[in-house]
């Protein structure tokens, strides 16, 4: 069993540190530097067709809905296209707005989650383009769509998300440069900068990796906390709402994840001194940078315990937290794939030093086939 794992004690963890690889794998054959372009060898839409679109409906849910999220704003930034980011459990039932000049993009790991499906199965009947990015070939999400595309991630065992959620990211990336190439609002040579920082990130998953002794001992002070609070602003919101699911789901222990600016419309209210802030910090004005320092400086103040994930060469917010975890810097539509890392290493060192069944959490299926 052990051997089966790699060695390591749980899939939860092979599948942490196998995410280099597998982004790698995501990337493959795909990026055609060059040119400037992105080529999937599903691909079946006309210039014209893309052209036609006037706006992206995204359909997940949980991890999956997250990476929506974020694609929004690669997506917005990259193709110049409107995007709205759906939980599909919730579309269904509420008489949606679909047309033909929609394009539906269904995100699944397993491609088999029964809201998810219900939902891309609705959105095609109304009549809109429909793509599925999946993770499993031959799924029924990649069969009920006119387009696929693989993340490629490999098998995920461990119930909690993890490689399949940052392959999804770099999947919608590279979609978001093909798109923004095809709508002309992406240069030749804004592409080929896009794919350039994209190749490096397996490099800079394997250095971020390097932070799990230090997220060891963020977990190890923190492992009897009540509650966390998870923010983030701009493309880092969807990675706060992610290290919070990732938390609640294998340690139990209650979190959530906010965008900063909301934190005074609410959440504030909660933080005293035993509420420990993980704050997602990268150093970009796309992420209000001077924004998420007030939010630390707001929670030190009501004697909140902050823990910074911050870019390794910062100074600023390394003065203000009781925690600094350093992540290479990266892009701010990047950024999310990097700082991710030290969230889902957070959230299994929880959980394991809590000792729970870490693959295997209670009340939860690896793919949701029932609504
Ligand atoms: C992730 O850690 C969860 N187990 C869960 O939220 C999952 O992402 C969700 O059920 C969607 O699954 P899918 O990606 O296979 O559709």
């Amino acid at each position: 069993m052990m051997a089966e794992k790699g060695g390591y004690k749980h899939f939860m963890h092979k599948e942490i540190h196998e995410q280099p690889r597998a982004i790698a794998d995501t990337l493959r054959g795909r990026m055609l530097l060059s040119e400037g372009d992105v080529h999937f060898d599903t691909w079946n839409l006309s210039l014209e067709q893309v052209k036609s679109f006037t706006k992206v409906t995204i359909l997940a849910c949980g991890t999956s809905w997250h990476s929506g999220v974020a694609g929004k704003h690669m997506i917005e930034s990259l193709a110049r296209l409107p995007v709205e980011v759906e939980l599909a459990s919730e579309f269904r039932y509420r008489d949606p707005i679909v047309e033909k000049s929609h394009l539906v993009i269904a995100i699944s790991q397993s491609g088999e989650t029964a809201d998810t499906l219900g939902a891309f199965k609705e959105a095609k009947r109304l009549g809109a383009h429909t793509l599925a990015i999946c993770n499993v070939i031959g799924s029924a999400m990649t069969r009920e769509s006119d387009l696929h595309i693989l993340t490629n991630a490999g098998p995920e065992i461990g119930v909690a998300s993890t490689k399949a959620f940052t392959t999804q990211l770099v999947t919608l990336y590279l979609l978001a440069v093909k798109l923004g190439r095809m709508r002309g609002t992406l240069s030749v040579e804004g592409a080929q900068e896009h794919l350039t920082q994209l190749a490096q990130v397996p490099k800079m998953i394997e250095d971020v990796l390097k932070c799990e002794p230090q997220v060891k001992r963020v977990a190890r002070e923190f492992m009897n906390a009540q509650d966390f609070l998870f923010l983030g602003r701009g493309p880092m919101h969807p990675v706060a709402l992610e290290g919070a699911l990732k938390l609640k789901e294998i340690s139990y222990i209650h979190a959530e994840g906010y965008a900063g600016g909301e934190m005074k419309h609410g959440p504030i209210a909660l933080i005293d001194e035993k509420m420990p802030v993980v704050v997602i910090a990268p150093k970009h004005p796309h992420v209000a940078y001077e924004k998420i320092i007030g939010n630390i400086e707001e929670v030190r103040a009501r004697g909140g315990k902050v823990i910074a994930v911050i870019d390794e060469d910062d100074t600023q917010a390394d003065t203000l937290a009781d925690h600094v975890i350093r992540i290479p810097a990266a892009s701010a539509l990047l950024a999310p794939v990097v700082a991710t890392i030290p969230l889902q290493l957070l959230a299994y060192h929880v959980a394991e030093m809590r000792g729970n069944d870490v693959d295997q959490p209670r009340n939860l299926a690896k793919s949701v086939t029932v609504e």
